[in-house]
């Protein structure tokens, strides 16, 4: 090998490196990205997904890659390498700066129906100039400390030292000479205590003209296409599946293919993988009753998406089928005139809720937006603060992530359509974090609202109570509004929704879903002094009164459409007669459910678990396990694009007992078929991830040992002869970091040193070296 050849091999190392880091950022839940040649699409990534990718290197690397590329031919870890390397240009060796991504872990195993808001995103990595001065320094403190402790060590060892000094300067690493591919994580995780808008590092080498690096994907075979990284016997059950799938859902596939020219259906492109192409389609519904329904091709399933959450006594409950009946046969149309029931309507929100006054929208996003307004309005502030992966609807505004800017966690949009300037007043803070409290607290007197998904419906299992109470007692004092986004969690967990789970009352909260009885709604509930920018607020007849209140715009043809307020009449009636009992009886079902089927995955060492709160459960993965999703639809069992799982009143304990059994049917299906890992034999262990959003742990498995170098030799006979021998060689380096401490900057620096350096997590057993896998650090 010349010079060349082998410069050439370690920088397309040290791009995989950085390649594995950016997609372990990117797509935290998934278990290894040893394999390089596994698309990205199948590692469980998504447009949105791409799209940060795509953002990243084009950051680091100065190279403009368009997303179709990601479909195409940069479709692996592999084939980007090769792209990146052949374009830089052969002076750059190694990414300037790191950028490492937080995306949303949720996207892995469900890619968002709905777009995702509020994706976490830290830019964490930009080095700046004084950073790199006291590097410098830094460098040399620690030449010196190597060298003391040359002088100190034994005569075994030093050999040892000399060869870390003499790679150190071979490096550029000693004095003053640090660069900033050197630095380690701790040096370019200081910057998000306060992190640059820009980064100071020498301008990236753009390419002018990328070369096209490897086959383009249309030379390939559909078959080809789903066979790349897959074994031949995970080939084998996914064509199988496929053409059982296809066969049993034919009417819809071509139904769906049939109106694609004309219809464009976000829905239908969901979770686009080429592994999964051929059975991406919605299911065609015919009829639904109960916790039933029938697709077009007359297959039955037991459904367990039911409407997203809308259906909470199942399909059809004669109660609010004979309303909607009784209200089609009077023939009231749309406002005016008024629908008779809506005062009703919201007397009963009101009295649920604990609310003083209600106003209707269309739909949730509409909801969203009208209480953002009134919080600016009622405060004459415009910051607002949300959460990562919280999901508020498609407005603009909350369709979001977090970006780092100057110590500020400003919000930008994730997907073109949307200019800054409509997120320029948003900010997006971790979820349930001491830190998070901080920032808000230091900057209460800006803001017009926080806004909550008090619990994530990506992640039921994180319900912080205390966060929560904290949040009001800080919101409270600064005159900052607090709402509670209640779309799912509203009636569903307790009649007062986590509001009167938590024992936390918001200012103002908005529902929508199931409150509708099937048909579209949006409600905005909150306290008088806020609700009466709607209406001018309260006022009488046959006295001086009048609508005192300064107003905000509102409205909406369809608001209070006579159809959804008889449906949602007959809804909250039958809430009121049969709350709390009905909801604690959901509830504890789905937590026997959700029980029942971690016992088995741990049994079984499968590395999923249902999580959940209150009757809302999702399926959380270490790995894409979309697979698993055909095969329970293949069993009759409905589920839906967004993953997000609820538990009606019409489900019976038969059809519970089918949906567990379905699951474990499909689970062994999938471990013959390779998708699945095999049940321990020892050694290998397999760990649940501990929620959706970490990383599951990795797999312990067992890596051939390695002979020891003569250096590991030297160090290993020392240990030996003295246990002071092997602390012989720490040294200590401290690092003042000022400003706001962010955590999951932090989180992410450590956790890329201990995935870059093996050193870290090498052990040595019976005279070889075993390096341990990367682990995630909690
Ligand atoms: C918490 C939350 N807020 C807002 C929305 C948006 O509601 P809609 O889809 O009715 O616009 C949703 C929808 O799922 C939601 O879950």
């Amino acid at each position: 090998m010349n010079p060349t050849e082998s410069n050439n091999t370690t920088r397309r190392e040290s791009l995989l490196d950085s390649l594995r880091s950016i997609m372990r950022e990117a797509l935290p839940a998934v278990q290894s990205d040893d394999d390089i040649h596994v698309p990205f699409l199948e590692m469980g990534a998504n447009s949105l997904v791409l799209m940060e990718i795509q953002r990243t290197v084009e950051n680091t690397f100065g190279l403009n890659i368009v997303i179709n590329q990601f479909f195409e031919e940069l479709t692996t870890i592999d084939a980007l390498a090769t792209y990146i390397d052949q374009n830089l240009p052969a002076e750059v060796s190694e990414p300037e700066v790191s950028e490492p991504l937080s995306v949303n872990s949720e996207l892995v195993s469900a890619e968002a129906g709905e777009p995702v808001a509020a994706l976490s995103h830290q830019v964490v990595a930009k080095a700046v100039p004084n950073l790199e001065l006291n590097l410098g320094e830094a460098s040399s403190e620690l030449e010196q400390i190597f060298t003391q402790q040359l002088q100190a060590a034994s005569q075994a060892v030093s050999q040892v030292v000399s060869q870390q000094l003499a790679f150190l300067r071979e490096s550029g690493l000693s004095s003053g000479t640090l660069s900033d591919a050197d630095t380690t994580s701790a040096a370019k995780t200081t910057p998000a205590v306060s992190p640059p808008s820009k980064p100071a590092v020498a301008p990236k080498p753009v390419a002018k003209k990328p070369k096209s690096a490897v086959s383009p994907q249309h030379l390939l075979s559909p078959l080809e296409i789903r066979a790349r990284g897959l074994t031949e016997k995970q080939q084998r059950h996914l064509e199988a599946l496929i053409a059982r799938y296809t066969e049993r859902t034919k009417t819809s596939k071509k139904m769906t293919q049939d109106s694609r020219s004309v219809l464009a259906d976000s829905r239908a492109t969901v979770g686009f993988r080429f592994t999964t192409k051929e059975m991406l389609y919605p299911i065609v519904g015919k009829r639904a009753m109960g916790a039933r329904l029938w697709d077009v091709d007359d297959n039955e399933y037991i459904d367990i998406s039911m409407g997203q959450g809308v259906n909470l006594f199942g399909h059809n409950p004669s109660f609010v089928t004979n309303a909607l009946e009784t209200a089609i046969s009077a023939r009231i149309q749309p406002e005016p005139p008024r629908s008779q029931q809506v005062g009703e309507v919201a007397e009963l929100i009101a009295e649920l809720t604990g609310m003083d006054r209600v106003t209707f929208t269309n739909s949730g996003t509409e909801a969203v937006m009208a209480a953002l307004r009134l919080a600016r309005a009622a405060t004459g502030r415009y910051k607002i603060v949300i959460f990562e992966n919280a999901y508020h609807g498609h407005a603009d505004y909350t369709m979001v992530r977090a970006e780092w800017q100057e110590g500020i966690p400003q919000a930008v949009p994730i997907a073109r359509g949307t200019p800054p300037s409509a997120v320029s007043d948003m900010w997006v803070l971790e979820y349930g974090t001491e830190q998070s409290l901080e920032f808000i607290r230091a900057h209460a007197h800006e803001l017009a609202a926080v806004m909550v998904e008090p619990v994530q419906s990506r992640r039921p299992d994180f319900q912080p109570k205390e966060f929560l109470q904290q949040l009001r007692q800080i919101t409270r004092e600064a005159g900052t509004l607090l709402i509670f986004d209640e779309m799912i969690t509203g009636f569903r967990v307790h009649p007062g929704g986590a509001q009167a789970v938590f024992g936390v009352k918001a200012d103002i909260a908005t529902y929508g879903k199931l409150i509708g009885g099937g048909l579209p709604i949006g409600v905005v509930a909150g306290k008088a002094e806020y609700m009466d920018s709607i209406d001018g607020g309260m006022w009488q007849y046959g006295d001086a009164s009048y609508p005192q209140t300064e107003r905000v715009a509102f409205g909406g043809t369809f608001c209070q459409h006579p159809l959804t307020m008889s449906t949602s009449l007959a809804t909250l009636k039958y809430l009121k007669a049969h709350s709390p009992a009905l909801q604690e009886n959901l509830n504890r079902r789905t937590t026997q459910l959700a029980k029942t089927l971690n016992r088995y995955f741990e049994q079984e060492e499968v590395p999923i678990q249902i999580v959940y709160f209150g009757s809302q459960f999702r399926f959380a993965f270490s790995s894409n396990l979309e697979l698993l999703f055909y095969h329970l639809m293949e069993k009759g069992v409905f589920i839906w694009e967004w993953r997000n799982y609820f538990m009606s009143t019409a489900h019976t304990d038969e059809d519970i007992d089918y949906v567990i059994k379905a699951v474990k049917e499909s689970v062994e299906e999938m471990r013959e078929g390779e998708f699945l890992p095999p049940k321990s034999s020892g050694v290998e262990t397999f760990k649940l991830p501990k929620d959706s959003k970490k990383k599951a742990e990795e797999i312990i498995a067992p890596i051939s040992p390695q002979p020891m170098n003569e250096a590991q030799k030297q160090l290993w006979v020392l240990a030996q002869i003295t246990s002071a021998g092997s602390i012989a060689y720490h040294t200590s380096v401290t690092l003042q970091l000022e400003g706001l401490f962010h955590l999951t900057a932090m989180r992410q620096a450590v956790q890329q040193v201990v995935d870059r350096h093996e050193a870290l997590r090498t052990i040595i057993k019976e005279d070889f070296q075993h390096i341990l896998p990367s682990r995630v650090i909690e």
